[in-house]
């Protein structure tokens, strides 16, 4: 199955926070495949795809090689490999910012601040080329995890981390003192993949997963007269489905909301004077 040449390879995490939201997400987009104990592979059984569980950092530069057809990893990843891929979509997944963080005690005015200090980062080619660009010479120490110790075991000065919640860096007593990027979890392909109708069909797919994931499907009555004003508080994603009731002067409507907003647009409309209003979950979409 691993050799087989018209199954497309894609290359999704072994390990860390992104493993099992990866695998769930290809779950809901309709990816049929077993996990085993250990595993390096598996083969969709309703697909011609074999998924390939590699190590997060190395999925760039296996996709950009073109040894892989696709690949799931960050960002951050992505730029600070140097690889040549075409993000093909954001996954709406790990979410984070890369950030310089001294001791909650340092004085920091601006990237110069640092100069002849030690630098712990598992990205040292965007630290290097960050502090290259505001004149500053640190020394780069590159190590591959836990970097938020570094400081506290006097190894070094400052770190250039992922922050996520920032939890890690308050149980050190460490601060953000700059942010360099924001970046999420991409799908990313190669000149020979990314246009394939394979490809497009599995992005399709996970498409209507994020779409779905962010929208509720919300109903509601409303008479005629106030149709206008519940359009402008319900937009929907194109836009809302309106069809007669058999009560006089009372139309029925039908449209998709943020679900962030969902609880505030639900009482919009109640004062509105809507009536029935329904939220429901919305499992896959394609629109
Ligand atoms: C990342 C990063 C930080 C931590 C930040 O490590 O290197 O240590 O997450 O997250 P927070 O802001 O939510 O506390 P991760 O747990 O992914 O493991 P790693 O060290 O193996 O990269």
């Amino acid at each position: 199955m691993l050799h087989e040449k018209n199954r497309l390879k894609l290359a999704i995490p072994n390990k860390g926070r992104l493993k099992e939201p990866v695998i769930e997400l290809l779950k809901s987009a309709g990816y049929s495949f077993r996990l085993r104990e250990r595993m390096l592979y598996a083969s969709c059984s309703n697909a011609d795809l074999t998924i390939i569980f590699l190590r997060a950092d190395d999925i760039p530069l296996l996709v950009s090689s073109g040894t892989v057809g696709l690949g799931i990893t960050g960002q951050d990843l992505v730029q600070e490999k140097h690889a040549k891929v075409r993000e093909i979509l954001p996954l709406e997944l790990g979410k984070c910012r890369l950030c310089i963080a001294c001791a909650d005690g340092f004085s920091y005015k601006g990237p110069g601040s640092l100069s002849g200090k030690r630098i712990a980062t598992s990205f040292p080619k965007i630290t290097q080329g960050f502090f290259k660009k505001h004149n500053a010479a640190v020394s780069c120490l590159e190590m591959s995890g836990a970097l938020e110790i570094m400081i506290g075991l006097g190894l070094a000065d400052a770190i250039m981390d992922i922050v996520e919640t920032g939890d890690t860096l308050r149980e050190n007593n460490l601060k953000v003192v700059e942010e360099i990027g924001s970046y999420q979890t991409v799908l990313i392909g190669n000149k020979e993949s990314h246009g394939l109708p394979e490809v497009l069909q599995i992005k399709r797919r996970l498409e209507g997963i994020l779409v779905a994931r962010k929208y509720s499907m919300l109903e509601y009555n409303i008479k005629k007269a106030g149709l206008k004003k519940a359009e402008a508080i319900t937009p929907g994603f194109e836009a809302p489905t309106v069809s007669d009731l058999d009560e006089a002067g009372w139309c029925a409507v039908k449209v998709m909301v943020e679900k962030k907003t969902v609880i505030d647009v639900m009482d919009r409309l109640e004062a509105l004077g809507a009536t029935a209003i329904l939220e429901t979950e919305i499992k896959n979409c394609r629109l």
